[in-house]
């Protein structure tokens, strides 16, 4: 029988911490309900003490998956693993992932402190965290790659002496090499009896490199039990392993593995397609799965070879991760079950009132455009789960523009109960929507990035408005869709406004007593 994989998902917390991946609440449980479908083993929630947004987060998170074991992360910190405990109280399956680094160049000029300071904090903090009722405890020695083997060693053993039953092995800042890595797994498994026996051996691996996914393969090669991955190999700086890269590997070279997941491979892109709508971070065309130039073949000698034989060029179905599925065209005449079943096959199951809200935005949209196609609908999608019921609102706006006139715009806008309007001049609508928004709000926004692109094709594609705005020192992403650009560009602006003020909620306090 072929070795089983545990897939652990950190999409939703190191996936999260990259620059520009940041969620609402709301985005976050319809992600992991969609990982859950996925079939990933673990799901790492987020980082409960970190902040209160991040703490509910968690425990709405624990509350909605019903497959997976729900993860918190906790430093070697009592506080930390109390939050873990208090934001998982009710979650069925859960497990806390306790870390702390063990490279000389961490302790000493992060933690500030020696070697046996830091086995003693493990011996602690690992032994409280069973003592909450946690049956599954993960410990990772922070930066490993760069730590010292023996000492890592003896912090690792410590860890099974207090408790823990998963090692995690975390290349941090992605400085190993995979025979490295590999040769390093395979050593820890004869070190540690109890690896392989009743401790699972985990790889998480980030990419400054490249390597993220050779190194994570090279660990389950050297008999690894489990990968930490993210969906897109989003993460922090150059990313993590990606989960479609490890598990397409094993997938299709299962001769060389004999491995098996338990990913579903088939919501894949679906699942994939989810998260670039929700976060705006888009794969580039040649990312390998997922990206637009995958399934297509420029070259005359390759078009032809596939058109007489796929496999000539292709070494995977596109089917089997979910791409090139027969696809249902919506238009104004689709109801909401032929909408709700469409977004299924995308591994998209939203709530009552969300729903509702969805098919308000597609019977106007349909009333513009004559076909609403699956990239319409991923737009509309993260548009409703981008609502945040708290935040500002665009209730109209006019602009008045031409090459004989200054441009002008009025708008109005409503947040709760209360409204403002604001009217100005610019160096052209758009400048002008903006700045009256500024007006309006009280709050000065510079614009420093702005990318417009055309979402679906036709003259009645809708423009998707993709920007950057730095609010006094705090960066802002925004992103918003329509037919209309100007009414776009409006709405991505107010988008990166209410996401100013969930970042600001959402800050990691990390001097927190
Ligand atoms: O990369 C890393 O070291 C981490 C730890 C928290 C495991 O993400
Ligand atoms: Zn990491």
């Amino acid at each position: 029988m072929s070795r089983r994989i545990t897939i652990f998902d950190t999409t939703l917390r190191d996936g999260e911490q990259s620059p520009g991946a940041s969620m609402t609440v709301e985005q976050k449980i319809e992600m992991a309900e969609a990982l859950d479908r996925l079939g990933v083993d673990r799901i790492e929630a987020g980082f409960p003490v970190s902040s209160p947004v991040q703490f509910d987060a968690v425990k709405r998170i624990g509350a909605a998956v019903k497959r997976a074991t729900v993860v918190g992360l906790a430093r070697c910190k009592k506080i930390d693993i109390d939050a873990v405990r208090d934001s998982l109280a009710d979650c069925p399956n859960k497990m806390v992932h306790v870390f702390i680094a063990t490279s000389p160049l961490h302790m000493k000029h992060k933690l500030r402190m020696s070697e046996d300071e830091v086995l003693a904090s493990i011996t602690e903090h690992v032994g409280y965290a069973k003592a909450q009722g946690f049956d599954l405890v993960e410990f990772s020695p922070e930066d490993a790659s760069r730590s010292e083997w023996t000492f890592m060693v003896k912090a690792l053993k410590t860890a099974v002496a207090a408790g823990a039953n998963t090692l995690n092995i975390p290349d941090t800042v992605g400085y190993a090499m995979p025979d490295e890595f590999g040769e390093r797994m395979a050593a820890l498994k004869k070190e540690i009896p109890e690896l392989g026996d009743t401790v699972l051996l985990s790889a998480h691996c980030h990419n400054d490199l490249g390597v993220a996914v050779a190194n994570s393969l090279a660990a389950i090669r050297a008999g690894a039990d489990q990968v930490e991955v993210t969906l897109n190999g989003i993460g922090e700086r150059a990313g993590n392993a990606a989960l479609e890269e490890v598990v397409m590997s094993l997938r299709v070279r299962k001769d060389l593995w004999d491995v098996e997941t338990g990913i579903e491979t088939e919501y894949l892109y679906p699942t994939s397609k989810l998260l670039q709508n929700i976060t705006g971070l888009v794969t580039p065309r040649n990312k390998p799965i997922f990206g637009d130039n995958v399934f297509s073949h420029e070259s005359g000698i390759h078009q032809h070879g596939v058109l007489k034989h796929r496999e000539t060029y292709e070494i995977m179905d596109p089917i089997h991760i979910g791409r090139n599925r027969e696809t249902l065209v919506m238009g104004r005449h689709s109801g909401k079950h032929a909408l709700k079943e469409k977004l299924e096959q995308y591994n998209i199951v939203l709530q009552d009132q969300q729903m509702n809200s969805l098919y308000e935005k597609f019977i106007a949209i349909a009333d513009k455009k004559k076909e609403v196609y699956d990239e319409d609908l991923f737009t509309l999608v993260s548009g409703v789960l981008g609502d945040l019921p708290t935040g500002w609102r665009l209730e109209s706006f006019q602009t008045w523009t031409g090459n004989q006139v200054i441009p002008s715009a009025t708008v109005k806008m409503l947040k709760g109960e209360d409204g403002c309007l604001g009217t100005q001049t610019g160096d052209g609508p758009i400048d002008a929507v903006f700045k009256s928004i500024d007006q309006c709000t009280g709050i000065q926004g510079r614009l420093t990035e702005y990318v417009i692109q055309a979402v679906g094709s036709g003259k009645d594609a809708q423009g998707q408005v993709k920007l950057q705005v730095d609010f006094d020192g705090v960066i802002a992403d925004g992103k918003a869709s329509s037919t209309d650009i100007i009414e776009a560009s409006a709405l991505a602006y107010i988008n990166a406004l209410n996401r100013r003020e969930m970042m600001s909620e959402n800050v990691f306090r990390p001097d927190q007593p």
